[in-house]
């Protein structure tokens, strides 16, 4: 099938390139002309385990195109993918400015019938947007064209997008029209073979469905760092009650890890947005308006146990001079996407108090430099050890493979004193207290 997408970012790149290379020809526009020319080099924008291979494969074999010309690309599919951002607005609501420029793009050059199909996060009623927009621009030149919105929201995970898409445990098509829907099983039957994956529903439960899955996951998270929260409170041990309910299958183990709070380009932005689309239509959403309350709290936990350990309480220039070594920089491993990163707000915090820190991540150091540019508290080091050089305390903010067994002996020998703040548990309290370390995590007891 021909299929365009517009905005080539982490959504529309990785499921253009899945789908091209299952056989079917996509057109990627995007009016990012660098990204574009970067794209035809084979410089993929994000980083992301199996993508660059992928790319180059399928651009190569002339099934993935790459352009800026938005009328190409219109001409090009019968398929019209809508994958542009829907960043936050001030109140938290998505803005869908760039959604409806595409709807718009769309209408002013269509000559034949399409399916435009809404890929990107949007609130419910943004299928009936795209609709008017594309109806009113086909009035305005007295066109009778004919066209479907369909909504076929993402679910793949940063760090493992692309098996995530290949392999997806479920495709969501919301559409009112039996046309657009053959075209959509028949785009994904590639996708579909083993067991039926293919889920049709109207438009606004297809929109609906896609935030409620990620607060349902935001909650998760947010319920286990509030009951994290009570443990340490008890002195009960956070990991001990995770494996005591996540037994049971109706609770499950996935998505109940504690920690320094949830980030990412979804999670927080969603959340926020289905409060504000409750609240627009008189519901108060009183436990997502909870789950945001505690992630924000949790973004502050870290360094609420080094003000504690330093005792900020007493002597508020404690930190003056201070150097922190921080491990983890990605918002969760395996990505150098930093948007809502926990190590941002735990950062921020130790600069305003004076500290230094001394940086390392695997993938996401390019992209710090990017956000905070060259100042003098913060040294990106090439490697974890160094960045304990003459530290006084080693923070974990995201738990990559390579922090799970460190050189304990190593850390002790250079940080000025043996203690380590961990926002991911990623050892056991008993471990650190025989190598005589002094180990702050959350959940299991202060
Ligand atoms: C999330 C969803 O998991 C995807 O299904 C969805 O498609 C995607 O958003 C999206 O809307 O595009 P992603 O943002 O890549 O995917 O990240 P997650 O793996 O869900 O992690 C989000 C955050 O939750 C991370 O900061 C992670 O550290 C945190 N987390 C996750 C926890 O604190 N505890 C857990 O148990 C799990």
């Amino acid at each position: 099938m021909k299929v365009t997408f517009y905005g080539i970012g982490y959504v529309g790149l990785v499921q253009a390139t899945v789908l091209a290379d299952a056989g079917h020809d996509v057109c990627c526009v995007d009016i990012d002309e660098t990204r574009i020319n970067n794209l035809k080099k084979g410089i993929i924008p994000i980083y992301e385990p199996g993508l660059t291979p992928l790319v180059e494969k399928n651009f190569a074999e002339g099934r993935l195109t790459f352009t800026t010309d938005a009328q190409f690309g219109v001409e090009f599919g019968d398929l019209q993918f809508i994958a542009v951002g829907t960043p936050p607005d001030e109140d938290g609501s998505a803005d869908l400015q760039y959604v409806l420029k595409v709807a718009e793009t769309i209408a002013t050059h269509m000559t034949t019938a399409k399916v435009i199909v809404d890929k990107s996060t949007v609130p419910v009623g943004t299928a009936d947007k795209v609709m008017a927009t594309v109806q009113s621009v086909l009035d305005a030149k007295s066109s009778d064209l004919t066209f479907s919105v369909v909504s076929n929201p993402e679910f793949l995970k940063e760090g493992a997008a692309v098996n995530d898409c290949k392999r997806p445990d479920r495709i969501i098509i919301g559409t009112d029209s039996a046309v657009a829907e053959e075209f959509m099983r028949e785009l994904y039957a590639p996708f579909n073979r083993n067991h039926e994956k293919i889920i049709v529903m109207d438009i606004k439960s297809a929109e609906l469905t896609k935030y409620a899955a990620n607060c349902m996951l935001a909650t998760k998270i947010s319920f286990m760092n509030e009951m994290a929260n009570i443990a340490e409170r008890v002195g009960a041990d956070i990991e001990h009650v995770r494996h005591g309910i996540g037994s049971d299958p109706r609770i499950g183990y996935q998505f109940i890890y504690p920690g320094c709070g949830y980030g990412g380009s979804c999670f927080p932005k969603d959340v926020q947005a289905l409060v504000r689309t409750a609240d627009n239509i008189g519901y108060e959403s009183k436990i997502l308006k909870a789950v945001e309350a505690v992630n924000y709290a949790q973004k502050h936990k870290l360094f609420a146990y080094i003000s504690k350990h330093f005792d900020l309480a007493t002597n508020p220039n404690a930190l003056q001079g201070k150097t922190f070594a921080v491990w983890g920089l990605s918002f969760k491993p395996n990505t150098d996407d930093m948007r809502e990163a926990p190590s941002r707000v735990l950062m921020e915090q130790l600069w305003a108090a004076g500290a230094k820190v001394q940086a390392y991540d695997p993938e996401a150091m390019e992209e710090t430099q990017r956000i905070y540019g060259s100042r003098s508290d913060l040294s990106l080091m090439g490697t974890k050890e160094s960045a304990l050089n003459n530290a006084d305390a080693l923070i974990i903010c995201t738990e990559w493979q390579s922090f799970r067994a460190p050189d304990f002996a190593r850390i002790k020998e250079q940080l000025s004193e043996a203690v380590i703040f961990d926002g991911r548990n990623l050892y056991e309290p008993e471990r650190m207290s025989s190598k005589a370390i002094q180990y702050y995590s959350i959940g299991r007891g202060l």
